[in-house]
């Protein structure tokens, strides 16, 4: 591979190898094997392919994985008496409800019913209040994959000026707080950026780290970015090909021709981020079940 590219299947495979080592100490440990539990609501195939890959990954390392599978009509109150039989079930570490859940759901509703000490995604207040508190219990799962993925790439973000295209819950908003947080992996100054900034082109240029995480296939374009740059794609979109057997190939939020050409380091789509998220989801589990 080109060595500019950051290869996220490799590098995820070095987590997933440390995270087993891990259970085979824990195993001779524990009564049981570690134990990750999925919360799939609704038939939205691109979740479904995460959950499935989420649970083999999981069973790969050592780990007990299992995926409840709701249907889409479910109600909140369904969806949080499932959480709530996990949150007592003492094979069960850590806890993920899938996002996006269906339309008619609360997500902050149901994230909130989650057990803060078996949220292993880091979406409960609690855990996102104490990663901005800068006392990290979990830390989201692609967030901290990114940070994984500059410290062992030689991209140390400490110093740099870093720029964060979006601001949701589940990316911006963490990955903001732990590259701005003291020590290692942070001390980068960090700016977000969303629908509402102005001459955004202005302030992407000025990274020397840029990570789009908008959803908008292909939004950053070379004008955008200066030399020598850091791209971090996080956009995992589906766009129409009708080349392709499946009618449909993913492409990320950066536009990878011609972004690539000038950045010194860019995550490609796929193979870039995605695979990090899951080898730090069961690094997170790890951690979970030293919580109990
Ligand atoms: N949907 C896309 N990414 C994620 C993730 O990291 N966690 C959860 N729960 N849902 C997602």
């Amino acid at each position: 591979m080109d060595s500019k590219i950051i290869d996220g299947t490799d590098l995820s495979a070095q987590i997933k190898a440390e995270v087993k080592n891990h259970v085979k100490r824990l195993k001779s440990k524990m009564a049981r094997p570690p134990g990750l539990s999925v919360v799939l609501v609704g038939d939205d195939p691109a979740s479904a392919v995460y959950v499935r890959n989420k649970q083999r990954a999981a069973k790969e390392a050592g780990m007990i994985g299992n995926t409840i599978a709701m249907p889409h009509s479910s109600t909140e109150d369904e969806i949080i008496q499932v959480v709530n039989e996990l949150n007592i079930d003492a094979s069960c570490d850590g806890i993920l409800v899938q996002l996006p859940l269906p339309d008619h759901i609360n997500e902050a509703t149901v994230t909130s019913s989650i057990d803060p000490l078996k949220d292993v995604d880091g979406l409960h207040p609690n855990n996102a209040g104490l990663l901005a508190a800068g006392t990290p219990r979990f830390v989201p799962a692609t967030p901290g994959g990114i940070v994984q993925m500059l410290l062992r790439t030689g991209n140390n973000p400490s110093g740099k000026r870093v720029v964060i295209l979006g601001r949701s819950n589940i990316v911006g908003r963490p990955i903001s707080n732990l590259l701005s947080m003291k020590g290692e992996g942070g001390d980068a100054t960090v700016t977000i950026c969303h629908s509402r900034t102005k001459n955004i082109g202005d302030v992407c240029r000025s990274a020397e780290i840029l990570i789009a995480a908008i959803g908008i296939p292909g939004f950053v374009t070379s004008d955008m970015v200066s030399d020598g740059v850091v791209a971090i794609d996080v956009g995992i979109n589906r766009v129409e090909a009708t080349d392709r057997k499946r009618g449909y190939k993913l492409v990320g939020d950066i536009d990878f021709s011609g972004v690539s050409k000038r950045a010194s380091a860019i995550t490609p789509v796929p193979g870039g981020v995605g695979p990090m998220t899951i080898a730090m989801l069961l690094s997170n589990t790890i951690d979970a079940v030293g919580f109990h």
